[in-house]
């Protein structure tokens, strides 16, 4: 990655590169993102269930008023039924016959009545803010694949996929799960709160005062925690995202990893990830397990205090039993919510830190931008001409260094060099995964830049070194390079691609399933899918990257049978290993540090005896007599 102060020191031209490139990696600084920004997101998530919310919330008051009714009928027994208070006025009519036994009647039905009414907004308030939370988990995963999808490929350049990986499972349910337990209970907590107070102070107001004296005390503790607890829990993610990243990679290359015996060195490397996550979990559990036993502690001091202090009141007559019964399940439910507050300091700073994570690859605006004026390119007739065309991947490392050449419509173009010469990145400038950072490309002799990407790529079919057959039938796997293909034009294609024949012999044909947990075709037959896909496409200008470089003699021929077929009538660039593949092509070009070092035709660099006709010797004496490329 380019330091970020690259940028301000290199002078670059004012292209969409020289930003690309000066852009810091996602990385572990900055946790704090502007909370304004957060909401604005929030708000966007939430927007399409405005309906539930407000369901949600109605049921989350009911919830609230029953839980603060709850300790009232078990008032009216102590005092008006078993003690000599006098009931209160408003009860009187309800009561059937004015006995003592029918007013303990109506408190156990009362009773029952709260708790049917808590149950049933409970149940509601449950339902509802689980579907808002599974739907916006949802739509939050569409849109980061959606983002990440139209990113640039420089950006998958820097990124590891396991961390973009970890951000969109674990990071996502993160917010799924909060949304779905803890968005609004706070405001209910926060109800709650000033319900409990309002009720408190209504029945004995300086007693109420020394019940939550501590209150404040608390807050500020609690808000203190908040920090710590956010940046312990960023640490936490971080190093799951780095076992996530390893694991990926350690499954995905075991092949590799058996072949070389070292099992037990990716063994240790998980170890040692793994061993760091749970340090730093840890670390953050002991931050965030201060908070529920200090608050334990204040209840149970208050407590004490309300109980010495209310068995005085009541002994001076000054305070009915039944009111300290209400007090003291009051003191319980103001401190639940203070104490839910203080836990939800934790739900809050993984659902932030999970947010700012999501955040900042949605924020990632590393786009090959469209030009504001960009035209939809039309059919091609297929004229490439590179001028003076240079590119890095990073700053200060030229791959291409003045590439020059034209290819005529409908001709064909043979690269060759050494590896790492930049044949690769010659062809991926074609269709624009990355602009060149000075010199032009021109299509049909219109710089490139001013066509729309997607107009462009639509031009261009592609068969590169290893095809990747995507989880799904064949039939979808060739219809992959034109969507909405008929089962006649696919198969069509298969035969010209000489993929045909071991296509039907397949248990399902057409349908046999290929790509992950599916049937595994060869490296030969996966390349003649790819020959399929691309005349499926049926694209003027063709790329070739090594299409047969992994290929033993035999498929390489049924492959280049396929490649020539597909080849006719358009404009092809070969790039070859084998020199076989492109003698015949109309034009070559041999790629040498960044620049075309020669080009001609074949018989033309042989006589050169330049560089091709030193690898042209090298190949020809390698390779036995009678087989000469
Ligand atoms: N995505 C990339 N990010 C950074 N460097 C790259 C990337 N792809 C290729 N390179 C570098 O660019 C140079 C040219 O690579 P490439 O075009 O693939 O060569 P060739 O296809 O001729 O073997 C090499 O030095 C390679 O290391
Ligand atoms: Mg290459």
């Amino acid at each position: 990655m380019a330091p970020n102060s690259m940028s301000d020191t290199v002078v670059e031209p004012a292209t969409v590169d020289g930003k690309r490139k000066g852009k810091p990696l996602v990385g572990p600084s900055d946790p704090d993102m502007g909370s304004r920004e957060m909401f604005a997101l929030i708000r966007d998530l939430v927007r399409p269930y405005t309906g539930w919310l407000i369901i949600v919330l109605v049921a989350m008051l009911m919830e609230t008023a029953m839980s603060l009714a709850s300790p009232w009928p078990l008032k009216v027994v102590i005092d008006s039924v078993l003690g000599a208070h006098p009931m209160p006025d408003w009860m009187r009519g309800l009561s059937p016959r004015d006995s003592k036994m029918g007013l303990a009647f109506l408190a156990g039905a009362g009773v029952v009545l709260i708790a049917l009414i808590g149950a049933f907004s409970t149940y509601i308030d449950n339902y509802f803010t689980e579907s808002v939370g599974q739907w916006v988990a949802n739509d939050l995963r569409i849109r980061i694949y959606d983002h990440l999808q139209r990113l640039s490929l420089a950006y998958f350049d820097k990124q590891q996929t396991g961390t973009l990986l970890s951000t969109i499972t674990s990071d996502v349910s993160t917010i799924q799960n909060f949304a779905s337990s803890n968005t609004l209970s706070l405001l209910v907590d926060v109800l709650t709160i000033l319900g409990v107070l309002a009720l408190m102070f209504w029945l004995n107001w300086d007693f109420a005062l020394i019940a939550v004296a501590v209150t404040p005390g608390l807050l500020i503790f609690v808000s203190r925690f908040k920090k710590a607890v956010k940046k312990a829990t960023h640490e936490v993610r971080l190093h799951q995202a780095d076992i996530v990243s390893v694991v990926k990679e350690g499954l995905e290359s075991v092949r590799v990893v058996k072949a070389y015996g070292r099992e037990s060195l990716e063994d240790s490397h998980l170890s040692e990830v793994s061993h760091e996550a749970v340090d730093a979990a840890l670390k953050a559990r002991r931050v965030k397990s201060m908070l529920s036993p200090i608050i334990s502690i204040v209840v149970a001091l208050c407590t004490a205090v309300v109980l010495w202090r209310g068995a005085s009141l009541i002994l001076r007559d000054l305070m009915t039993v039944g009111a300290l019964t209400v007090f003291l399940a009051y003191l319980g439910k103001f401190f639940k919510p203070v104490q839910d507050l203080a836990k939800n300091t934790n739900a809050i700073a993984q659902a932030t830190v999970a947010l700012e994570r999501i955040k900042r690859i949605l924020d990632t605006d590393d786009v090959i931008k469209d030009r504001a004026d960009a035209q939809t390119l039309e059919a091609v007739q297929g004229t490439i001409a590179f001028e003076n065309v240079h590119f890095g991947y990073e700053v200060g490392a030229p791959v291409l260094r003045g590439v020059d050449f034209v290819i005529e419509a409908g001709q064909t173009l043979g690269v060759v060099g050494t590896t790492g010469g930049g044949k690769s990145t010659v062809a991926g400038l074609i269709p624009r995964f990355y602009d060149p950072d000075d010199g032009r490309i021109l299509i049909d002799g219109v710089d490139a830049m001013h066509y729309t990407k997607e107009s462009l790529r639509k031009q261009i079919g592609f068969v590169l070194q290893d095809t990747v057959l995507f989880r799904g039938t064949i039939k979808s796997n060739i219809a992959y390079g034109r969507p909405g293909a008929t089962d006649a034009e696919i198969i069509e294609a298969a035969k010209l691609a000489n993929a045909h024949d071991f296509i039907s012999a397949m248990p399902h044909g057409y349908d046999t399933l290929v790509g992950e947990r599916g049937l595994t075709v060869s490296g030969g037959q996966r390349q003649r899918i790819g020959i399929a896909r691309a005349i499926i496409r049926n694209s003027p200008i063709l790329i070739l990257d090594e299409p047969t470089a992994a290929l033993d003699t035999e498929s390489e021929r049924l492959v280049m049978e396929g490649l020539t077929k597909l080849m006719k009538g358009r404009t092809v660039i070969t790039i070859a290993h084998r020199l076989s593949t492109i003698r015949d092509s109309n034009k070559i070009i041999v790629l040498d540090r960044g620049i075309v070092a020669e080009q001609g035709t074949h018989d033309e660099l042989l006589t050169r005896k330049g560089i091709y006709s030193e690898l042209y010797r090298i190949q020809y004496e390698s390779t036995p007599a009678g087989a000469a490329p």
